[in-house]
């Protein structure tokens, strides 16, 4: 099957949802990274995007839908700090795990009797679920365990020959997923993955915003993961990432010793000047970093880089969604100088 791409424009936006609505699987573009997208009540569709993605049946997708109002539809008991959430946060990178009906196929929920629930804010995104009808399931567009594409090139890299179309709607805006939530009692929410909706802010709506401790730690063997994608090998480029933990001139005196011909470090912009060592950055913010991680860990499998230590981003705001990612893509290899 050649993969066709789609262009923005609304002729192929219709296409797009015309594909999704007969039971194909769609690369579509969110302003988080790149969705693997299908009708989310078609099992076959669904067993689609699982295959095509090598993803463990246990690791439930996404359903992304074109306005909070609809979540009653997919999902019941829904909480007031939901409503109250979306409200601020819809549309947006926001995914609300709530308990599911029936008419979410166990597939999708990855047999959870939950289902997260997001209204994502891309222009094209939201097109084509109305044009499609459907409520769409969409894991990240990448192989499974490997960064998540944040443009359509990256999901043709991964994609191509596997499904019938991607949709090209430029480089996503924050560049990682969605923050993930589950609600505890009335006014308490756990963050299971970090995104764009950081804690700070959802603290301006919950009492109390607790971050799970997978975000931040490997688990250990015996626990259970609160989200299932928590628990798997994630982000990882070929190379072997490090996170290198100190200031800049401890950095710099760290590589100095590890220079050779596939050692690279990713480091921030304002570092650059004058660091002699293989290298790439990746911006200064936590905003940019987010916007650039995922790019630059495939960008340095391209160059060839066998070792890559990276400076890390601060946890404050999106930063931590950059840090979960990293610690991730480094199997949790963290070393202080
Ligand atoms: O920004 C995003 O969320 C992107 C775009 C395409 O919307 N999607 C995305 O999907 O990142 P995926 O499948 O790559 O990651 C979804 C994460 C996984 O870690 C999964 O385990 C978790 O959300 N998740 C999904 N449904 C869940 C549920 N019912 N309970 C707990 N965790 C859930
Ligand atoms: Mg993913």
């Amino acid at each position: 099957m050649k993969t066709k791409l789609l262009s923005g424009s609304a002729e192929d936006i219709s296409a797009a949802a015309e594909l999704i609505k007969k039971g194909y699987v769609v690369g579509i573009p969110t302003e988080t990274v790149y969705g693997l997208g299908a009708d989310a009540l078609n099992e076959q569709a669904v067993r689609a995007v699982f295959a095509a993605k090598c993803r463990p049946a246990d690791n439930p997708l996404i359903v992304h839908i074109a306005d909070f109002s609809q979540a009653i539809k997919y999902a019941k008991n829904i909480p007031d700090l939901a409503y109250t959430l979306a409200e601020k946060f819809c549309p947006g990178p926001l995914t609300m795990i709530l308990q599911k009906r029936d008419i979410i196929p166990s597939v999708t929920s990855g047999g959870l009797d939950t289902v997260g629930i997001r209204v994502p804010s891309h222009d094209v995104m939201h097109k084509i679920i109305v044009e499609s009808g459907c409520p769409i399931a969409a894991p990240s567009a990448n192989l499974s365990g490997l960064p998540s594409p944040t443009c359509a090139e990256h999901v043709m890299d991964d994609m191509d020959n596997r499904i019938v179309a991607v949709l090209d709607g430029g480089s996503s805006e924050f560049g990682v997923e969605s923050t993930v939530i589950s609600f505890e009692g009335k006014d308490t929410v756990r963050i299971l993955r970090p995104g764009a909706v950081t804690q700070e802010m959802l603290l301006e709506v919950c009492r109390e915003v607790l971050i799970d401790p997978a975000v931040l730690k490997e688990l250990e063997a015996e626990q259970v993961a609160a989200s299932p994608g928590m628990k798997y090998i994630h982000y990882s480029p070929k190379a072997n990432v490090i996170v290198v933990e100190g200031d800049t001139n401890a950095f710099k005196n760290f590589i100095s010793h590890q220079n050779g011909k596939n050692v690279y470090s990713l480091i921030y912009d304002r570092e650059s000047k004058g660091f002699e060592y293989n290298h790439m950055t990746y911006g200064n913010t936590s905003e940019e970093q987010a916007h650039l991680l995922f790019q630059r860990l495939r960008e340095l499998d391209e160059a060839g880089a066998e070792t890559v230590y990276v400076r890390p981003p601060s946890k404050e705001g999106v930063g931590l969604a950059v840090y979960n990612r990293l610690i991730r893509a480094a199997g949790f290899e963290v070393i202080r100088v």
